[in-house]
């Protein structure tokens, strides 16, 4: 089913994006064929935030740092055509053994090398991957304004920072940080409670949440092993039977449903899956539910 008249605005920024994007981290390996037909699934789907990293590859299941962008840039030199319909995201800053580096040179040749790779001339989305507290926020702010006047770059999100480390980059800018990405589920519920996503709301920014199925935990017909996945699992399962619809979904509009407006980046390799995503915005969840689901979370009452 193919999304239409239902884009989000990227922060304060001229990019839209479909409600659900796809995510690439588990994108490894050399079938560009069978990689093409992923994407093409999920632009058909309406999920046109493509979100990448230059470290993709090396800490999940591939072999080498930039091995997800190398297949996503083969995909694109194959199907130029997608190149104009995706919004591409990728993130620098995350260096095996150091492990963090967003000072200006890593940010810059970052950037260069996720162009080469990507086989693009701009990427839409530059974010941070995650924080490195021994770079001066002035710095890393000089390093991607730079790039964004020599339109290497389109717009800026920051990911895995906290509410004050996001304001204290934002101040060093001048133009807003267009996103930010926590790690955001009905399992991993961190960033409605630590203020991550009222951050996102008091600034005008778009929340990315990443692995919105816990990774895998909270997918269909998994029968996870940590207590608070099983509940989590079940109480999806229950709400699932009672909007006819599968776990995934009610999983998914779990997220959509805060009202920060956080688009969940999934992460499956399957094309039915990637297809299936969708009936998330069928699911409508009551605020009774939604709590249902913290509380399953927790393991304990709200007070
Ligand atoms: N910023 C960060 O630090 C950070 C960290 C982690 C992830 N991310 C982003 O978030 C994206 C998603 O992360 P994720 O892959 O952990 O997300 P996820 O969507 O929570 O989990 C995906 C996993 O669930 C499995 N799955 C099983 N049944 C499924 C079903 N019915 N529908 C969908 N998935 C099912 C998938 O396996 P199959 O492939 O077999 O379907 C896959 O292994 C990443 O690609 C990346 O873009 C960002």
């Amino acid at each position: 089913m193919k999304i239409t008249g239902n884009s989000r605005r990227l922060g304060q920024s001229a990019l839209e994006v479909g409600p659900i994007a796809y995510g690439l981290w588990r994108f490894v390996g050399n079938d560009v064929k069978a990689a093409r037909t992923r994407i093409e699934t999920a632009l058909d789907a309406g999920m046109t935030l493509i979100d990448v990293a230059a470290v993709y590859g090396l800490d999940w299941g591939g072999n080498a740092f930039g091995e997800s962008e190398t297949l996503l840039g083969k995909v694109l030199a194959d199907a130029p055509e997608f190149r104009r319909k995706m919004v591409l995201a990728t993130k620098f800053g995350i260096i095996p053994g150091v492990p963090y580096d967003s000072g200006a040179a890593a940010v810059t040749r970052s950037c260069e090398e996720s162009l080469t790779r990507l086989q693009t001339d701009t990427i839409d989305l530059f974010q941070v991957h995650r924080p490195d507290v021994l770079t001066h926020p002035s710095e890393l702010a000089e390093a991607l304004t730079r790039l964004k006047a020599q339109g290497k770059i389109r717009e800026v999100g920051v990911s895995n920072y906290n509410a004050r480390q996001t304001l204290l980059l934002q101040q060093f800018l001048s133009f807003p940080l267009a996103t930010l990405q926590p790690e955001f589920s009905a399992l991993n519920l961190e960033a409605a409670f630590d203020g991550v996503l009222d951050f996102a709301i008091s600034r005008h920014m778009t929340p990315l949440a990443w692995s919105p199925l816990a990774g895998g935990k909270l997918a269909d017909g998994v029968s996870p092993a940590e207590p608070a996945a099983r509940r989590v699992a079940s109480k999806l399962d229950d709400l699932a039977r009672q909007h006819g619809t599968t776990r995934v979904a009610v999983a998914l509009a779990f997220v959509m449903r805060h009202p920060a407006g956080a688009i969940p980046i999934m992460g499956t390799q399957s094309t039915a899956r990637i297809a299936a995503a969708n009936d998330a915005l069928r699911v409508n969840l009551s605020r009774a539910d939604w709590y249902a689901l913290v509380v399953a979370a927790r393991g304990e009452p709200l007070p």
